[in-house]
Formats: C-alpha cells, sequence, structure tokens
C-alpha cells in the first residue's frame, strides 16, 4: 500500500517535533494507519539554517509551490504561523485536492469560516486539534464528547507562555521581563511574544472554543481582552494572602441573554482546579447543562506535546484517505449570535486601591459601592508606613460589570481615593 505523503510548511519549534514523532512513532502510526506516513517536503524560509534535527537537503525547499503543485502529496501540515502568505497557502492547497492539518489560531480565529467552506466544497479535512492548549485533545473533546450536551460555561488556561510567567512570578517572584525571556528560549511564546502578554493568542483560542462549544459565530472581535502586562508581584502577593491565584483565564458563558467571552487576569480561588495550574500547562475547564463540571489538564505549548496534537490530526485525515471518507463533516450550523452585554454579565472583584489614610474614608469609599448596587463580601485595609495612603483590598460580592465599571468611574472623581491600583474578575 503507497505511504500517505505529508509536505509540511514550516520547520521550526512545531515542525520539528511533527518529524521527530512520526519517524520515533512511524511503528504504532502504520498499525493504526495501515500504511506509511512519509514526510516528503518541508518549507522553510532558509534552506541553509542549522536546524536541531537532521533532514535530507533535498527534502527542504523555499518554494511553495514544490509542496502546493505536487500531485503526490495527500496532505499539509500548516505550522508556519502567521496570516499571511499562510492563509492563500492554505486556501490553494485546498483547492488543490490537500487536507490540511494546521496549529494555527491565528488564522482559525480569523479566518476560519472562509478556510471551512473551502474545505467544504473541494470535500477535504481541516482538522486543528494542535491550535488550541497544545497537547490537550480539548477540540475532539467538545465536538465529540460533548456533541450531546448544552455547554453553558468554558473556562481556561489556554496560553502556555502567560501561565509559565505567572507562575515564575507567583512562585518565586522572579521578574516578568526574566521569565517571558526563558519561555522564548524553550519555545513557548509566539514570534511575537505580545500576543501571548497581551491576550490575544488566549482571545484567539477562545473564539475557536466558543464557537464549537456554544454553535455561535464568535468572532475575535466580540472578546473582551486584556494581558498580564499590568500584573504585578505586589497583586499576586495579596492576592495569595487572601486566597487566590492570578490567572490569564479565557471565560465564555452562555445563558438565555446570550454569550459573553474575555480573557482576563483573573484571581482564581485556591481550592478551584484552576488555581493548581502551573507553568506552560494549560486546562480547559467546561461546564455542561448535563455533564456538570470537568476539567481537562496538560501541556499547553512547546514542541512535542504541540506535535502530539497534529499527529493526532494527521492519523484521523490518513484513516478518512483509506476509508476514502474525507470531508465528510457536516458544517457546523450556528445560531443566532446574541452577545450579552456588560449589564448581563457577573462576576466577584477584587480592588485594591490607594487611598487618603484618614478618618471617614472608608465610608465614603463604601457609599459608592451601595450607590451602584454591589455588595461587599470582605474589605482590607493595610496601612502603609512610608507614605501618606493605606491600601484597600475590597472583594465584592457577584456585581455587574456595568456596575463595576460605575464605581469605578466615581472612584476616579474622589479625592481620597489617590491611585485604583488594581481590579481583576475573581472566580471559584
Ligand atoms: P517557529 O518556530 O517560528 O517556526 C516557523 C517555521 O516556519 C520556521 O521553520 C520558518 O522557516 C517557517 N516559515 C515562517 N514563515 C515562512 C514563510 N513565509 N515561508 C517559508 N517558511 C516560513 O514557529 P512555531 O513555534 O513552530 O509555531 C508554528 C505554528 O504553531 C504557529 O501558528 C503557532 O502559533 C502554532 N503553535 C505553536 C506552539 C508552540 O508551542 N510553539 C504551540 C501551539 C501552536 P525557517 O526555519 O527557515 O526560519
Ligand atoms: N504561544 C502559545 C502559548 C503557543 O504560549 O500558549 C501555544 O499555542
Amino acid at each position: 500500500m503507497k505511504p500517505i505523503k505529508v509536505g509540511m510548511l514550516g520547520l521550526g519549534t512545531v515542525g520539528t517535533g511533527v518529524v521527530r514523532i512520526v519517524e520515533g512513532h512511524q511503528e504504532d502510526l502504520v498499525r493504526q494507519i495501515g500504511t506509511a506516513v512519509e514526510i516528503s517536503r518541508i518549507l522553510v524560509n532558509d534552506v541553509t539554517k542549522n536546524r536541531s534535527i537532521s533532514i535530507p537537503q533535498e527534502r527542504l525547499t523555499e518554494k511553495v509551490e514544490d509542496i502546493l503543485h505536487d500531485p503526490d502529496i495527500d496532505v499539509i501540515v500548516e505550522v508556519m504561523g502567521g496570516l499571511e502568505p499562510t492563509k492563500g497557502y492554505v486556501m490553494e492547497a485546498l483547492a488543490q485536492g490537500k487536507h490540511i492539518v494546521t496549529a494555527n489560531k491565528d488564522l482559525l480565529a480569523l479566518y476560519g469560516t472562509e478556510i471551512m467552506a473551502q474545505a467544504h466544497e473541494y470535500k477535504r479535512d481541516v482538522m486543528y486539534e494542535a491550535s488550541v492548549a497544545g497537547g490537550i485533545p480539548i477540540i475532539r473533546t467538545l465536538t465529540e464528547g460533548f456533541s450531546s450536551d448544552r455547554i453553558l460555561k468554558i473556562m481556561g488556561i489556554v496560553n502556555g507562555t502567560t501561565n509559565y510567567i505567572l507562575s515564575a512570578m507567583s512562585r518565586e517572584g522572579a521578574a516578568y521581563a526574566d521569565v517571558l525571556k526563558e519561555a522564548q528560549g524553550l519555545g513557548y511564546a509566539e514570534a511575537d511574544p505580545t500576543s501571548d502578554v497581551e491576550g490575544l493568542d488566549a482571545a484567539r483560542k477562545m473564539t475557536i472554543l466558543s464557537r464549537l462549544g456554544f454553535h455561535v459565530n464568535v468572532e475575535l472581535s466580540d472578546v473582551s481582552v486584556k494581558g498580564i502586562s499590568s500584573v504585578t508581584r505586589e497583586d499576586i502577593a495579596y492576592g495569595k494572602t487572601l486566597g487566590y491565584e492570578v490567572k490569564l483565564l479565557g471565560i465564555a458563558e452562555r445563558t438565555g441573554d446570550g454569550v459573553s467571552v474575555s480573557v482576563e487576569p483573573t484571581m482564581v480561588r485556591l481550592n478551584h482546579p484552576l488555581a493548581s495550574v502551573s507553568g506552560v500547562f494549560n486546562a480547559v475547564y467546561v461546564f455542561g447543562e448535563s455533564v456538570g463540571e470537568t476539567m481537562f489538564y496538560g501541556p499547553g505549548a512547546g514542541e512535542l506535546p504541540t506535535a502530539t496534537s497534529i499527529v493526532a490530526d494527521l492519523v484521523t485525515v490518513a484513516k478518512n484517505l483509506r476509508l476514502d471518507v474525507n470531508g465528510s463533516q457536516l458544517p457546523l450550523r450556528y445560531q443566532e449570535k446574541k452577545l450579552r452585554s456588560p449589564e448581563q454579565i457577573v462576576s466577584k472583584y477584587f480592588l485594591l486601591l490607594r487611598v487618603a489614610d484618614r478618618a471617614g474614608v472608608l465610608a465614603r469609599i463604601t457609599q459608592i459601592f451601595a450607590d451602584y448596587k454591589v455588595s461587599l463580601e470582605s474589605v482590607f485595609q493595610h496601612p502603609n508606613a512610608s507614605t501618606s495612603h493605606a491600601e484597600i483590598i475590597v472583594i465584592t460580592h457577584n456585581a455587574t460589570k456595568a456596575g463595576m465599571q460605575q464605581v469605578l468611574e466615581e472612584f476616579g472623581k474622589l479625592d481620597v481615593v489617590h491611585e485604583i491600583r488594581s481590579v481583576y474578575r475573581v472566580e471559584g
């Protein structure tokens, strides 16, 4: 039986892992597929670059046509990243009759609908397990495992780089910039790490997960995004004292009012399973109407974990090829999109305020919370000996996002509030 021929776009962190797994697990792959998998050609920027694996020079190319127009290539593994020229290559590959396996969440979050329509037209497979949460099979879980349920909430630590940074800041009090460099060295970060630290990478992943979980065509622009660059070691330390860990959480919720999706640094109660997910590990918590609470945990980035998901997708495409059932997935039919308004989004909040250290200040602050119907769970005051201000930490009961925005606006006008130091959503 002739081998399944794979053309690969990119041979960086993930691409190298794919070669290692395909070569190292060949016997197991043959046992599952019934034929060999052969990576026959690989597109790179620079064929002369030193690589950490040995690849015969003739297998590398700088010309994409060598792959897209090779009639022997069945499947294309896209691990070069970015939007252009990648999108053009993927669309052309589908038109040329190739199946696609990709780790590219940027592409799927922005052009997923267009790419799926092209795949449907040409009856080709497009698989993207590696695009969210690296080695955790969360796409299959949502589309197959939970196809019977009505998913109401998806909460995820879906960016390995930021979780690595926050964990090191929490554990060792490490400095943000140093840990980011470490994460880049380990191959976790995106080519432009701003998309990791500013929450955009997580937002792209949450866009994909909420589409699959809620069957609503959530766009990237529907996601409210805040990254971790404003998180301080002081916030983390205060959080710990009060029983919270700071995590960059993607939170997608569905209620009778509609859906909401956000990515923001969040104070997670220490007894919630997401609080103990550290380092490059990711976890996705899924709450289904029938199944209740579930959580999926594993490495969220890096060479071999990510490549594991890519090769699993390759196995699926290869099995489909053997059975001649490629492109037979039904297109997802979305329901009408209704986005929840700030009046409908409810959560607890953690606030750190720097205020004048004198009589009556606390009363003025609590009055503003009362004016906007935000009730308080606890208030702590921390005197600061070196300056004229005190630090007040407030944890609210459930409040609307709109109510909290009004409270913060009022604090901005109050002379006794010197600084709204930090505001976090609270979960768990
Ligand atoms: P990477 O290490 O930067 O590798 C990119 C590869 O693509 C390199 O081999 C590069 O060639 C090649 N390339 C880039 N642009 C090209 C172009 N225009 N023409 C030809 N070749 C080009 O990236 P990566 O970390 O492996 O990530 C790849 C994809 O996987 C991205 O979409 C990323 O978001 C996703 N992803 C990554 C991880 C992770 O942990 N790293 C996890 C999940 C998903 P040269 O080698 O010659 O420079
Ligand atoms: N930069 C991404 C992360 C890679 O750190 O999670 C995995 O998608």
